[in-house]
């Protein structure tokens, strides 16, 4: 069914992670490249301690590009057409050619291990039903 829950994926120490340098992972498979994100302030959905850890899919909902995150500017943003996606608000467009926000991956953190896992999608990503 088309909206079956894809499996967790253990994406590493949250501790490994600094701020503003996203680590790149793929989820829910291999096709499908997304940024986990540690903003370094309580961000809307964020997990760890500090509620700053997020992640998004990197293909632009307008086209597929692959968007990168500017740490100055804590925004991610769209190469080929400029369209920008603030990850502190869920991943919503800021503005741009897209139509719709940057799917957001659910994350979960054990404060056991400081494992991060991907557990879901939320948002349709680019080329997908
Ligand atoms: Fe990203 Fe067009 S593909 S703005």
């Amino acid at each position: 069914a088309g909206d079956a829950t894809p499996p967790a994926l253990s994406l590493g120490r949250l501790g490994t992670l600094r701020v503003g340098e996203p680590r790149s992972f793929h989820y829910p498979d291999a096709r499908s490249p997304c940024l986990l994100i540690r903003m370094g302030m309580p961000t809307e959905g964020g997990v760890g301690p500090n509620q700053d850890v997020v992640a998004f899919s990197q293909l632009c909902t307008h086209m597929g590009c692959p968007v990168s995150y500017e740490s100055g500017l804590r925004l991610l943003q769209c190469p080929c057409h400029y369209t920008t996606f603030d990850p502190e608000r869920g991943g919503a467009m800021v503005c741009g050619q897209a139509s719709t926000d940057l799917p957001r991956i659910d994350l979960r953190h054990d404060s056991k291990t400081d494992i991060i896992t991907a557990t879901g999608v939320n948002g349709r990503i680019f080329g997908r039903l």
